[in-house]
């Protein structure tokens, strides 16, 4: 089996991809100076922030502060792990990914992944000849108004009545049972005791971003509970961030504009079936803030349909809460509510697609359904119920990002309670300031970490010009020293110097797991030099150190003077001490 794939080939890949060349073959770049830019694809926006440096082979928007290589471009646009996008990145450049000899467990996390997959399409596919061969299955679809055509589209199957349907119909069976059982499509209950979790069920495979099948929903054919079954969450699938029918739509709708969210799996392919093609359904629970945020990456319209009762207003106002802190300006987000006893499958079926299609373009904003909702339980004419509404509007528009929207959103609240908006945003309750709160970025250099800074200083000139490393020395002593980032630039410098060819982005990409991967994102982005000539760089880098050095050494005289004072120093150490005195 694949292992690992070796760290050579990732320096290598990354040294040969060229960010402009992949960006721009997802998200149209115009070249603009030295640099290239377009509209950010991680915020919505009508003037172009978002610019990618050919020199840095690195990408910064300074509308919403992304960043990153072109391999942190794809793991954030397509949704990617590291390893699927270096693949993606490989298949690109027509590069076959090696592996290394399988290692230990740890290191065999993508192929488990690979082979979940692998698994999971051969099941779907039983499934699937399993449906043409059920006329049971086959009448109860039709009997739902699908066509084959439909069923075809959504891949959906039929998992045969009988306890061992798949441990009978797997071969290599020896192999392949952890597998089964790691994707949740069989159950042990105790050892050797194994059996299929989807019997006698309506099969709807749930994809992927690339289309790849993760898991299952099943429905029992006319009555039994639960009605729906799923896969539980396994590592390729996790169901508060996946949505069901997401790949489809794409698929289906060339320039995607807009999509429903609907409650069930069934809605999503009869709005299909019906000509309404961009539905998606979440997996049985609440919508998420990460599934909308996912939406919003695709779309800038998302409409939540739900049943017009109890539990369809509370899950829409649960949709409402997630979908808060992702909306930017010019994101929409609707509200529909269907007639009691109706969902989009009845009714799409009873009406037609113009009638349903109508009442989504009818839909209710979120701010109407926002204040709607709160003055149901308030007395807006009454003081009492004035302050009410405001405690309670606050923390919710507090959680919305800085925006037109936001404010227009303290102007209704303003006038509702006759508040002015500057006094509504000027006194914060714990909740609002915590929902505001932005996660910390780097600290402000203050005065006195002018030092710190030309530690900074000379990490960002050698993170960004690697080859600076190989014609200038840096003490092994820094490697221990007590003082901030100086075990870090002799980590970059001891990494550029076992491999002198990589490149600005491979060395940033090594860190992607460690700690300090934020703080060297940042320090990507700064400009290092007023200089193209090479033969200033390298001074002003040798000056760099020079001064980093020179810190050391007074760092490495005060902790020598005050053991002497304490109780003494070795041989070694008295020498050392002597040296610097001389300094
Ligand atoms: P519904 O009960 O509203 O089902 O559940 P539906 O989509 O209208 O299905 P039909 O029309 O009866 O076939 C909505 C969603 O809730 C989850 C499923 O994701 C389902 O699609 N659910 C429901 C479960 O996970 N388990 C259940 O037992 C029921
Ligand atoms: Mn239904």
């Amino acid at each position: 089996m694949a292992g690992r794939i070796p760290q050579s080939f990732i320096d290598d890949l990354i040294a040969r991809a060229d960010i402009v060349e992949v960006i721009n073959a997802r998200v149209p770049l115009k070249k603009k100076g030295r640099e290239y830019t377009a509209c950010c694809p991680f915020h919505n926006e009508k003037t172009p922030s978002f610019t990618v440096s050919e020199a840095k082979q690195f990408y910064h928007c300074f509308g919403c502060g992304a960043h990153g290589t072109a391999i942190g471009f794809l793991m954030e646009y397509e949704h990617l792990d590291f390893v699927d996008a270096i693949e993606t990145l490989a298949a690109e450049y027509h590069l076959e990914v090696p592996r290394e000899d399988a290692g230990d467990q740890s290191r065999r996390g993508p192929d488990q992944k690979q082979a979940m997959y692998d698994i999971l399409e051969r099941v779907s596919q039983l499934y699937q000849q399993q449906l043409r061969q059920s006329s049971k299955a086959i009448d109860y679809l039709k009997q739902r108004g699908l066509s084959g055509e439909i069923a075809k589209r959504y891949q959906l199957g039929y998992a045969p009545d009988g306890w061992h349907f798949l441990l009978e119909n797997i071969d290599d069976k020896a192999l392949n049972i952890n597998k089964l059982k790691s994707s949740g499509l069989i159950i042990e209950k105790s050892p050797g005791k194994r059996y299929d979790r989807f019997r006698d069920r309506i099969m709807f495979p749930i994809l992927d971003r690339r289309g790849r099948t993760i898991a299952f929903g099943g429905r029992v054919i006319d009555q039994g509970e639960p009605k729906y079954l799923n896969s539980p969450d396994t590592p390729v699938f996790h169901k508060g961030y996946e949505l069901y029918g997401f790949y489809e739509a794409r698929q289906a709708v060339r320039n995607l504009q807009r999509i429903v969210v609907v409650e069930g799996y069934m809605d999503v392919v009869a709005l299909a079936q019906n000509g309404i093609e961009y539905a998606v359904a979440t997996l049985g629970t609440a919508t998420t803030s990460d599934q909308i945020q996912k939406l919003f990456r695709s779309v800038h319209e998302v409409i939540f349909c739900y049943d017009g009762d109890r539990a369809g207003q509370k899950a829409a106002w649960r949709a409402l809460e997630n979908t808060l802190p992702v909306l930017r300006d010019g994101l929409e987000a609707r509200f529909l509510f269907l007639p009691e006893g109706e969902d989009p499958d009845s009714l799409v079926r009873a009406e037609g697609r113009d009638a349903f299609e109508s009442r989504l373009n009818h839909a209710v904003p979120l701010s109407e359904f926002l204040f709607s909702h709160l003055l149901e339980d308030v007395d807006a004419g009454s003081m009492d119920g004035k302050a009410r509404l405001a405690n309670e509007a606050k923390p919710l528009l507090a959680r919305i990002p800085e925006s037109v929207f936001r404010d227009l959103m303290y102007q209704r609240l303003s006038e509702l309670v006759g508040i002015s908006q500057e006094k509504l945003q000027a006194t914060r309750t714990a909740a609002e300031t915590k929902a505001i709160h932005q996660p910390a970025d780097l600290p402000a250099p203050t005065g006195k970490d002018v030092k710190q800074n030309a530690t900074r200083d000379a990490i960002a000139l050698m993170l960004q010009h690697p080859e600076l490393a190989t014609e200038t020395d840096i003490p092994d002593a820094f490697a221990t020293a007590t003082i901030q980032g100086f075990p870090l630039l002799h980590e970059l410098y001891r990494t550029i110097r076992e491999n002198p060819a990589i490149t600005s982005s491979a060395l940033l990409e090594r860190w992607r797991d460690k700690k300090e991967f934020a703080i060297l994102q940042k320090l990507m982005q700064r400009n290092v030099f007023g200089t193209e000539e090479k033969a200033d760089q390298v001074a002003v880098f040798g000056d760099a150190i020079q001064r980093l050095v020179m810190k050391y050494k007074d760092e490495r005289f005060e902790i020598l003077e005050s053991r002497l004072k304490q109780g003494g120093l070795n041989e070694t150490e008295l020498e050392e001490y002597k040296s610097l005195l001389a300094r």
